[in-house]
Protein backbone atom coordinates (compact mmCIF):
# COMPACT_ATOMS: atom_id res chain seq x y z
CA UNK A 1 0.00 0.00 0.00
CA UNK A 2 2.50 2.60 0.84
CA UNK A 3 4.62 1.45 -2.03
CA UNK A 4 1.42 2.96 -4.11
CA UNK A 5 1.70 6.39 -2.38
CA UNK A 6 5.11 6.92 -2.61
CA UNK A 7 4.81 5.88 -6.57
CA UNK A 8 3.66 9.00 -7.80
CA UNK A 9 6.27 10.92 -6.05
CA UNK A 10 9.17 8.71 -7.31
CA UNK A 11 7.99 9.26 -10.60
CA UNK A 12 8.60 12.87 -10.27
CA UNK A 13 12.05 12.83 -8.13
CA UNK A 14 12.76 10.39 -11.73
CA UNK A 15 11.64 13.09 -13.71
CA UNK A 16 13.57 15.82 -11.95
CA UNK A 17 17.04 13.38 -11.61
CA UNK A 18 16.83 13.13 -15.26
CA UNK A 19 16.15 17.25 -15.77
CA UNK A 20 19.52 17.84 -13.69
CA UNK A 21 21.45 14.94 -15.60
CA UNK A 22 20.95 17.03 -18.47
CA UNK A 23 21.84 20.52 -17.52
CA UNK A 24 25.13 18.84 -15.24
CA UNK A 25 25.96 17.50 -19.25
CA UNK A 26 26.05 21.11 -20.51
CA UNK A 27 28.56 24.10 -19.69
CA UNK A 28 27.43 25.95 -16.63
CA UNK A 29 25.23 29.00 -17.77
CA UNK A 30 25.55 32.60 -17.32
CA UNK A 31 23.52 34.99 -15.42
CA UNK A 32 21.31 35.07 -12.05
CA UNK A 33 18.39 32.42 -12.06
CA UNK A 34 14.77 34.30 -11.59
CA UNK A 35 14.02 35.34 -7.44
CA UNK A 36 13.25 31.83 -5.52
CA UNK A 37 9.79 31.70 -5.33
CA UNK A 38 8.70 33.07 -1.59
CA UNK A 39 12.46 34.83 -1.05
CA UNK A 40 13.94 37.57 -2.98
CA UNK A 41 17.44 35.31 -3.84
CA UNK A 42 19.02 35.07 -7.47
CA UNK A 43 21.44 32.78 -7.42
CA UNK A 44 24.16 32.27 -10.04
CA UNK A 45 23.75 28.28 -11.48
CA UNK A 46 26.99 26.63 -9.40
CA UNK A 47 24.55 27.73 -6.22
CA UNK A 48 21.26 26.36 -7.37
CA UNK A 49 23.66 23.24 -7.73
CA UNK A 50 25.39 23.61 -4.10
CA UNK A 51 21.83 23.55 -2.81
CA UNK A 52 20.36 21.03 -4.83
CA UNK A 53 23.16 18.96 -3.25
CA UNK A 54 22.47 19.31 0.09
CA UNK A 55 18.86 19.68 0.70
CA UNK A 56 17.26 16.04 -0.48
CA UNK A 57 19.76 14.98 1.61
CA UNK A 58 18.76 17.50 4.58
CA UNK A 59 14.63 17.04 4.30
CA UNK A 60 15.46 13.33 4.57
CA UNK A 61 17.07 13.77 7.51
CA UNK A 62 14.56 15.65 9.23
CA UNK A 63 11.58 13.55 8.42
CA UNK A 64 13.39 10.40 9.82
CA UNK A 65 13.89 12.88 12.98
CA UNK A 66 10.04 13.62 12.57
CA UNK A 67 9.16 10.35 12.64
CA UNK A 68 11.18 8.97 15.44
CA UNK A 69 9.83 11.70 17.71
CA UNK A 70 6.33 10.49 16.92
CA UNK A 71 7.20 6.90 17.91
CA UNK A 72 8.99 7.94 20.66
CA UNK A 73 6.10 9.40 21.62
CA UNK A 74 6.33 13.19 21.30
CA UNK A 75 2.81 14.88 20.57
CA UNK A 76 2.12 15.78 17.10
CA UNK A 77 2.43 18.01 14.97
CA UNK A 78 6.04 17.71 15.49
CA UNK A 79 8.47 21.27 14.89
CA UNK A 80 10.58 20.32 12.13
CA UNK A 81 12.63 22.46 9.40
CA UNK A 82 14.68 25.43 8.89
CA UNK A 83 14.26 29.14 7.26
CA UNK A 84 16.75 30.06 4.44
CA UNK A 85 18.51 32.66 6.82
CA UNK A 86 19.69 28.99 8.36
CA UNK A 87 23.43 29.58 8.95
CA UNK A 88 24.49 26.18 7.97
CA UNK A 89 22.19 26.06 4.24
CA UNK A 90 24.24 29.55 3.39
CA UNK A 91 27.15 28.00 4.49
CA UNK A 92 27.08 24.71 2.48
CA UNK A 93 25.79 26.71 -0.86
CA UNK A 94 28.71 29.21 -0.15
CA UNK A 95 31.34 26.21 0.91
CA UNK A 96 30.26 24.46 -2.77
CA UNK A 97 29.44 26.84 -5.30
CA UNK A 98 32.42 25.99 -7.47
CA UNK A 99 32.36 22.20 -7.56
CA UNK A 100 31.93 20.68 -10.43
CA UNK A 101 28.44 20.38 -11.29
CA UNK A 102 29.11 16.82 -12.32
CA UNK A 103 29.97 16.01 -8.82
CA UNK A 104 27.24 17.68 -7.33
CA UNK A 105 25.00 15.44 -9.46
CA UNK A 106 26.49 12.24 -8.31
CA UNK A 107 25.52 13.90 -5.02
CA UNK A 108 21.89 14.59 -5.68
CA UNK A 109 21.49 11.70 -7.91
CA UNK A 110 22.42 9.47 -4.50
CA UNK A 111 20.18 11.60 -2.32
CA UNK A 112 17.22 11.45 -4.77
CA UNK A 113 17.78 7.81 -4.62
CA UNK A 114 17.62 7.62 -0.30
CA UNK A 115 14.42 9.53 -0.14
CA UNK A 116 12.93 7.22 -2.66
CA UNK A 117 13.78 4.05 -0.59
CA UNK A 118 12.65 5.66 2.22
CA UNK A 119 9.43 7.00 0.72
CA UNK A 120 9.07 3.64 -0.64
CA UNK A 121 9.77 1.64 2.80
CA UNK A 122 7.60 4.32 5.01
CA UNK A 123 4.23 2.56 6.23
CA UNK A 124 0.39 3.82 6.10
CA UNK A 125 0.63 5.21 9.64
CA UNK A 126 3.75 7.43 8.75
CA UNK A 127 2.60 8.79 6.08
CA UNK A 128 -0.67 9.89 8.52
CA UNK A 129 2.62 12.06 10.86
CA UNK A 130 2.68 16.06 10.87
CA UNK A 131 5.09 18.17 11.57
CA UNK A 132 5.19 21.95 12.51
CA UNK A 133 7.17 24.50 10.12
CA UNK A 134 8.61 27.34 11.75
CA UNK A 135 6.93 29.95 9.13
CA UNK A 136 4.84 27.74 7.51
CA UNK A 137 2.81 26.10 10.13
CA UNK A 138 1.61 22.59 10.48
CA UNK A 139 1.60 20.43 7.54
CA UNK A 140 0.77 16.52 6.68
CA UNK A 141 4.22 14.38 5.90
CA UNK A 142 2.60 14.06 2.33
CA UNK A 143 2.72 17.83 2.23
CA UNK A 144 6.46 17.96 3.44
CA UNK A 145 7.57 15.50 0.80
CA UNK A 146 5.89 17.82 -1.99
CA UNK A 147 7.19 20.88 -0.61
CA UNK A 148 10.35 20.34 0.64
CA UNK A 149 11.39 17.66 -1.63
CA UNK A 150 9.37 16.68 -4.97
CA UNK A 151 8.31 20.27 -5.90
CA UNK A 152 11.76 21.65 -4.42
CA UNK A 153 13.75 19.53 -7.05
CA UNK A 154 11.53 20.73 -10.04
CA UNK A 155 11.32 24.66 -8.56
CA UNK A 156 15.37 24.64 -8.85
CA UNK A 157 15.56 22.35 -12.47
CA UNK A 158 12.72 25.00 -13.36
CA UNK A 159 15.58 27.95 -12.70
CA UNK A 160 18.25 26.21 -14.25
CA UNK A 161 16.15 25.87 -17.29
CA UNK A 162 15.62 29.48 -16.88
CA UNK A 163 19.52 30.63 -17.13
CA UNK A 164 19.53 28.86 -20.57
CA UNK A 165 16.78 30.45 -21.85
CA UNK A 166 17.47 33.47 -24.69
CA UNK A 167 17.05 36.72 -23.67
CA UNK A 168 15.02 40.33 -24.89
CA UNK A 169 18.49 41.29 -25.54
CA UNK A 170 19.98 38.52 -27.25
CA UNK A 171 16.65 38.33 -29.74
CA UNK A 172 17.03 41.88 -30.36
CA UNK A 173 20.69 41.57 -31.06
CA UNK A 174 19.55 39.34 -33.50
CA UNK A 175 17.39 41.72 -35.14
CA UNK A 176 19.88 44.22 -35.14
CA UNK A 177 22.60 41.86 -37.11
CA UNK A 178 19.81 40.16 -39.54
CA UNK A 179 18.60 44.10 -40.54
CA UNK A 180 19.08 44.35 -44.96
CA UNK A 181 19.68 40.93 -45.03
CA UNK A 182 16.41 39.17 -43.93
CA UNK A 183 12.80 40.61 -44.20
CA UNK A 184 10.86 42.21 -42.35
CA UNK A 185 8.21 40.47 -43.47
CA UNK A 186 4.50 42.30 -43.48
CA UNK A 187 1.51 41.39 -42.15
CA UNK A 188 -1.16 40.44 -44.24
CA UNK A 189 -4.57 40.80 -43.48
CA UNK A 190 -6.95 37.50 -44.24
CA UNK A 191 -10.13 38.39 -42.47
CA UNK A 192 -11.16 40.86 -39.80
CA UNK A 193 -9.37 39.16 -36.95
CA UNK A 194 -6.74 36.62 -38.76
CA UNK A 195 -3.25 38.20 -40.20
CA UNK A 196 -0.55 36.01 -42.18
CA UNK A 197 3.25 36.55 -41.62
CA UNK A 198 4.51 35.63 -45.04
CA UNK A 199 7.90 34.07 -44.03
CA UNK A 200 7.82 32.21 -47.52
CA UNK A 201 9.01 35.72 -48.90
CA UNK A 202 12.24 35.77 -46.88
CA UNK A 203 15.50 35.59 -49.47
CA UNK A 204 15.83 31.75 -49.16
CA UNK A 205 11.66 30.84 -49.14
CA UNK A 206 11.87 30.59 -45.35
CA UNK A 207 12.04 32.25 -41.91
CA UNK A 208 15.62 30.02 -41.76
CA UNK A 209 17.16 33.14 -43.08
CA UNK A 210 16.82 35.02 -39.61
CA UNK A 211 18.40 32.29 -37.58
CA UNK A 212 21.37 30.97 -40.08
CA UNK A 213 22.50 34.54 -40.51
CA UNK A 214 22.11 35.31 -37.29
CA UNK A 215 24.54 32.91 -36.20
CA UNK A 216 27.10 33.05 -38.60
CA UNK A 217 27.08 36.25 -38.54
CA UNK A 218 28.01 36.16 -34.88
CA UNK A 219 31.14 33.89 -35.36
CA UNK A 220 34.48 35.48 -34.74
CA UNK A 221 36.57 35.97 -38.39
CA UNK A 222 39.26 33.02 -36.92
CA UNK A 223 35.91 31.01 -36.91
CA UNK A 224 34.63 31.92 -40.27
CA UNK A 225 37.92 31.19 -41.79
CA UNK A 226 37.38 27.30 -40.94
CA UNK A 227 34.24 27.30 -42.85
CA UNK A 228 30.90 25.94 -41.78
CA UNK A 229 28.85 22.83 -42.01
CA UNK A 230 25.43 21.67 -41.17
CA UNK A 231 22.62 19.35 -41.90
CA UNK A 232 19.16 19.82 -42.83
CA UNK A 233 16.23 18.61 -45.23
CA UNK A 234 16.52 22.29 -47.35
CA UNK A 235 15.73 25.44 -45.96
CA UNK A 236 18.09 25.82 -43.21
CA UNK A 237 20.38 24.64 -45.90
CA UNK A 238 19.58 27.31 -48.00
CA UNK A 239 19.90 29.68 -45.51
CA UNK A 240 23.40 28.52 -44.05
CA UNK A 241 24.48 28.51 -47.89
CA UNK A 242 23.47 31.95 -48.42
CA UNK A 243 24.75 33.23 -45.38
CA UNK A 244 27.72 31.70 -45.62
CA UNK A 245 28.02 33.53 -49.14
CA UNK A 246 26.87 36.45 -48.19
CA UNK A 247 29.68 36.56 -45.24
CA UNK A 248 32.33 35.39 -46.94
CA UNK A 249 32.76 31.74 -46.08
CA UNK A 250 32.67 28.61 -47.53
CA UNK A 251 30.31 25.69 -46.39
CA UNK A 252 29.07 21.81 -46.84
CA UNK A 253 25.79 20.98 -46.31
CA UNK A 254 24.52 17.08 -45.62
CA UNK A 255 21.11 16.53 -47.23
CA UNK A 256 18.73 13.51 -47.37
CA UNK A 257 18.28 12.25 -50.37
CA UNK A 258 15.46 13.02 -51.56
CA UNK A 259 15.37 16.40 -50.16
CA UNK A 260 13.33 18.27 -52.99
CA UNK A 261 15.25 19.63 -55.71
CA UNK A 262 13.71 23.20 -55.16
CA UNK A 263 16.03 23.22 -52.50
CA UNK A 264 19.01 21.39 -53.23
CA UNK A 265 18.96 23.64 -56.40
CA UNK A 266 18.86 26.90 -53.87
CA UNK A 267 21.69 25.48 -51.89
CA UNK A 268 24.08 24.96 -55.43
CA UNK A 269 23.21 28.82 -56.40
CA UNK A 270 24.63 29.87 -53.06
CA UNK A 271 28.06 27.90 -54.04
CA UNK A 272 27.85 25.26 -51.23
CA UNK A 273 29.09 21.86 -51.35
CA UNK A 274 25.96 19.23 -50.49
CA UNK A 275 26.95 15.55 -49.12
CA UNK A 276 24.03 13.51 -49.75
CA UNK A 277 23.93 11.20 -46.39
CA UNK A 278 21.87 9.26 -43.72
CA UNK A 279 18.66 7.80 -43.64
CA UNK A 280 17.76 10.22 -40.62
CA UNK A 281 18.40 13.71 -39.62
CA UNK A 282 19.99 11.99 -36.51
CA UNK A 283 22.52 9.97 -38.73
CA UNK A 284 23.25 13.27 -41.06
CA UNK A 285 24.20 15.37 -38.21
CA UNK A 286 26.40 12.49 -37.09
CA UNK A 287 28.32 13.08 -40.71
CA UNK A 288 28.41 16.97 -40.08
CA UNK A 289 29.67 16.11 -36.74
CA UNK A 290 32.59 13.99 -38.47
CA UNK A 291 33.03 16.80 -40.53
CA UNK A 292 33.64 19.18 -37.93
CA UNK A 293 36.12 16.81 -36.46
CA UNK A 294 38.33 16.05 -39.73
CA UNK A 295 37.92 19.04 -41.34
CA UNK A 296 37.67 21.83 -38.10
CA UNK A 297 34.43 23.30 -39.46
CA UNK A 298 32.39 25.26 -37.40
CA UNK A 299 28.80 23.51 -37.21
CA UNK A 300 25.65 25.87 -37.73
CA UNK A 301 23.07 23.80 -35.96
CA UNK A 302 19.56 24.19 -37.32
CA UNK A 303 17.54 24.59 -34.09
CA UNK A 304 19.29 23.70 -31.08
CA UNK A 305 21.68 27.07 -30.55
CA UNK A 306 20.44 29.78 -28.87
CA UNK A 307 22.20 31.92 -31.88
CA UNK A 308 19.82 30.00 -33.73
CA UNK A 309 16.52 30.49 -31.83
CA UNK A 310 17.49 34.01 -30.87
CA UNK A 311 17.15 35.08 -34.73
CA UNK A 312 14.31 32.64 -35.34
CA UNK A 313 12.41 34.57 -32.58
CA UNK A 314 12.97 38.21 -34.41
CA UNK A 315 9.83 36.79 -36.72
CA UNK A 316 7.87 36.99 -32.90
CA UNK A 317 9.49 39.91 -32.34
CA UNK A 318 8.22 42.26 -35.39
CA UNK A 319 4.52 40.64 -34.61
CA UNK A 320 4.74 42.52 -31.60
CA UNK A 321 6.10 45.65 -33.07
CA UNK A 322 3.34 45.22 -35.61
CA UNK A 323 0.44 44.01 -33.83
CA UNK A 324 0.97 44.80 -30.63
CA UNK A 325 -2.75 43.83 -29.99
CA UNK A 326 -2.04 40.05 -30.74
CA UNK A 327 -4.32 37.68 -28.89
CA UNK A 328 -2.86 34.35 -30.34
CA UNK A 329 0.39 33.01 -32.97
CA UNK A 330 0.06 29.76 -34.70
CA UNK A 331 3.29 28.22 -35.61
CA UNK A 332 4.58 24.97 -36.76
CA UNK A 333 7.02 23.28 -34.88
CA UNK A 334 9.77 20.90 -35.88
CA UNK A 335 13.07 20.90 -33.90
CA UNK A 336 11.30 23.78 -32.24
CA UNK A 337 14.10 26.55 -33.38
CA UNK A 338 11.47 28.69 -34.79
CA UNK A 339 8.24 28.79 -32.19
CA UNK A 340 10.74 28.36 -29.32
CA UNK A 341 12.06 31.91 -30.53
CA UNK A 342 8.86 33.36 -31.25
CA UNK A 343 6.68 31.88 -27.89
CA UNK A 344 9.99 33.87 -25.81
CA UNK A 345 9.88 37.20 -27.87
CA UNK A 346 5.94 37.50 -28.41
CA UNK A 347 5.77 36.27 -24.19
CA UNK A 348 8.16 38.74 -23.18
CA UNK A 349 6.30 41.51 -25.56
CA UNK A 350 3.05 40.23 -25.98
CA UNK A 351 2.12 38.38 -23.03
CA UNK A 352 -1.69 37.46 -22.90
CA UNK A 353 -1.16 36.28 -26.11
CA UNK A 354 -1.62 32.62 -26.82
CA UNK A 355 0.72 30.68 -29.04
CA UNK A 356 -0.28 27.36 -30.12
CA UNK A 357 2.41 24.71 -32.16
CA UNK A 358 1.38 22.91 -34.91
CA UNK A 359 2.38 19.81 -35.90
CA UNK A 360 1.73 17.01 -38.46
CA UNK A 361 -0.02 14.04 -37.16
CA UNK A 362 2.10 11.52 -38.90
CA UNK A 363 5.34 13.32 -37.02
CA UNK A 364 3.59 14.43 -33.85
CA UNK A 365 6.66 14.00 -31.72
CA UNK A 366 6.51 17.54 -29.91
CA UNK A 367 3.24 17.47 -28.87
CA UNK A 368 4.12 13.71 -26.97
CA UNK A 369 6.75 15.51 -25.69
CA UNK A 370 4.52 18.61 -23.78
CA UNK A 371 2.52 16.00 -22.78
CA UNK A 372 5.47 13.90 -21.22
CA UNK A 373 6.98 16.70 -19.86
CA UNK A 374 10.00 15.27 -21.21
CA UNK A 375 11.46 15.21 -24.72
CA UNK A 376 9.65 12.15 -26.50
CA UNK A 377 11.29 10.61 -29.79
CA UNK A 378 9.36 9.42 -32.85
CA UNK A 379 11.70 7.29 -35.64
CA UNK A 380 12.32 8.61 -38.60
CA UNK A 381 10.37 5.79 -40.36
CA UNK A 382 7.13 7.47 -38.79
CA UNK A 383 7.80 11.41 -39.12
CA UNK A 384 9.15 10.78 -42.86
CA UNK A 385 5.68 9.67 -43.71
CA UNK A 386 4.15 13.50 -44.29
CA UNK A 387 4.45 15.62 -46.97
CA UNK A 388 5.98 18.37 -45.12
CA UNK A 389 10.08 17.95 -45.31
CA UNK A 390 10.64 20.44 -42.89
CA UNK A 391 8.64 19.00 -40.13
CA UNK A 392 10.01 15.28 -39.58
CA UNK A 393 12.91 15.98 -36.99
CA UNK A 394 12.53 12.88 -34.93
CA UNK A 395 12.65 15.11 -31.83
CA UNK A 396 12.97 18.54 -30.55
CA UNK A 397 16.50 20.15 -29.49
CA UNK A 398 16.75 20.26 -26.10
CA UNK A 399 16.89 23.97 -25.72
CA UNK A 400 14.25 24.43 -28.02
CA UNK A 401 12.28 22.30 -25.49
CA UNK A 402 12.79 24.17 -22.33
CA UNK A 403 11.09 27.24 -24.57
CA UNK A 404 8.58 25.52 -25.55
CA UNK A 405 7.57 23.76 -21.87
CA UNK A 406 7.97 27.43 -20.29
CA UNK A 407 6.34 29.54 -23.20
CA UNK A 408 4.27 27.45 -25.56
CA UNK A 409 0.08 27.01 -24.65
CA UNK A 410 -0.47 24.24 -26.67
CA UNK A 411 0.51 22.25 -29.26
CA UNK A 412 -2.40 20.71 -31.92
CA UNK A 413 -2.06 18.48 -35.18
CA UNK A 414 -3.42 18.09 -38.59
CA UNK A 415 -3.85 16.25 -41.33
CA UNK A 416 -2.00 15.66 -44.66
CA UNK A 417 -5.01 16.84 -46.33
CA UNK A 418 -5.43 20.10 -44.08
CA UNK A 419 -1.91 21.06 -45.16
CA UNK A 420 -2.85 20.82 -48.68
CA UNK A 421 -6.24 22.34 -48.74
CA UNK A 422 -4.39 25.33 -46.55
CA UNK A 423 -1.90 25.53 -49.49
CA UNK A 424 -4.71 25.59 -51.93
CA UNK A 425 -6.75 28.25 -49.85
CA UNK A 426 -3.73 30.56 -49.62
CA UNK A 427 -2.69 30.48 -53.39
CA UNK A 428 -5.97 31.24 -54.21
CA UNK A 429 -6.88 33.74 -51.69
CA UNK A 430 -3.78 35.20 -50.52
CA UNK A 431 -1.90 34.62 -53.84
CA UNK A 432 0.98 32.98 -52.03
CA UNK A 433 3.05 29.97 -52.90
CA UNK A 434 3.71 28.18 -49.83
CA UNK A 435 5.13 24.68 -49.03
CA UNK A 436 3.58 21.67 -46.69
CA UNK A 437 5.53 23.06 -43.79
CA UNK A 438 4.76 26.44 -44.41
CA UNK A 439 0.95 25.96 -44.87
CA UNK A 440 0.56 23.71 -41.35
CA UNK A 441 -0.28 26.34 -38.96
CA UNK A 442 -3.27 27.93 -41.79
CA UNK A 443 -4.29 24.08 -41.52
CA UNK A 444 -4.76 24.50 -37.98
CA UNK A 445 -7.14 27.62 -38.16
CA UNK A 446 -8.47 26.50 -41.25
CA UNK A 447 -9.87 23.06 -39.57
CA UNK A 448 -10.51 24.38 -36.40
CA UNK A 449 -7.75 21.96 -34.81
CA UNK A 450 -7.06 25.74 -32.96
CA UNK A 451 -10.10 27.22 -32.54
CA UNK A 452 -11.38 30.14 -34.30
CA UNK A 453 -10.77 33.55 -32.65
CA UNK A 454 -13.84 35.79 -31.67
CA UNK A 455 -14.48 38.95 -32.30
CA UNK A 456 -12.29 41.22 -30.39
CA UNK A 457 -9.27 38.35 -31.68
CA UNK A 458 -6.51 39.51 -33.64
CA UNK A 459 -4.51 36.21 -34.55
CA UNK A 460 -1.16 35.87 -36.40
CA UNK A 461 -0.12 32.85 -38.61
CA UNK A 462 3.25 32.19 -39.38
CA UNK A 463 3.62 31.02 -42.92
CA UNK A 464 6.96 29.82 -42.70
CA UNK A 465 8.47 28.78 -46.04
CA UNK A 466 7.72 28.37 -49.33
CA UNK A 467 9.69 26.10 -51.47
CA UNK A 468 7.51 23.23 -52.86
CA UNK A 469 8.20 21.90 -56.18
CA UNK A 470 6.35 22.77 -59.06
CA UNK A 471 5.28 19.08 -59.73
CA UNK A 472 3.78 18.48 -56.03
CA UNK A 473 2.55 22.20 -55.87
CA UNK A 474 0.40 21.18 -59.24
CA UNK A 475 -0.90 18.08 -58.12
CA UNK A 476 -2.30 19.65 -54.98
CA UNK A 477 -3.90 22.74 -56.40
CA UNK A 478 -5.50 20.30 -59.02
CA UNK A 479 -6.85 18.75 -55.63
C1 LIG B 1 9.06 25.70 -43.86
C2 LIG B 1 9.42 25.23 -42.49
N1 LIG B 1 8.56 25.44 -41.49
C3 LIG B 1 8.82 25.07 -40.24
C4 LIG B 1 10.00 24.41 -39.91
C5 LIG B 1 10.22 24.00 -38.48
O1 LIG B 1 11.22 24.74 -37.85
P1 LIG B 1 11.93 24.24 -36.52
O2 LIG B 1 12.76 23.04 -36.89
O3 LIG B 1 12.74 25.39 -36.08
O4 LIG B 1 10.85 23.86 -35.58
C6 LIG B 1 10.94 24.18 -40.91
C7 LIG B 1 12.19 23.48 -40.60
O5 LIG B 1 12.92 23.04 -41.44
C8 LIG B 1 10.65 24.60 -42.22
O6 LIG B 1 11.53 24.38 -43.21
Amino acid sequence: MSAETAAPYLARLGAAQRRLAEHAARPLPDGLTDPDPGASERWEAGQVWAHLAEFPGYWLEQIRTLLERRSGGVEEPIPFGRTKADAERIAAIERERRTDPAELLRRVTAQIGEVSTALTDLSDDAWTARGLHPSIGEMGLPAIVERFIVAHLAEHADQLDGLELVTLEEIRGAAERIRGVALHTPLLRWDDSTWLKPESLQPVGAFKMRGAYNTVASLTDAERARGVVTYSSGNHAQAVARAARLLGTDATIVMPEDAPPIKVAGVRRDGAEILFAGRSGEERHAVALDLVEREGRVMIEPYDDRRIIAGQATCGLEIAEDLPQVTSVLIPVSGGGLSSGVAAAIRALAPNARVIGVEPELAADAQASLAAGEIVRWDGSLTTRTMADGLRVEKLGWLPFLHLRRFMDEIVTVSEEEMAEAMRQLAARARLVVEPSGAAAMAAHLSGAAPQPGGDDHRVIVISGGNVDPALFAKILAG
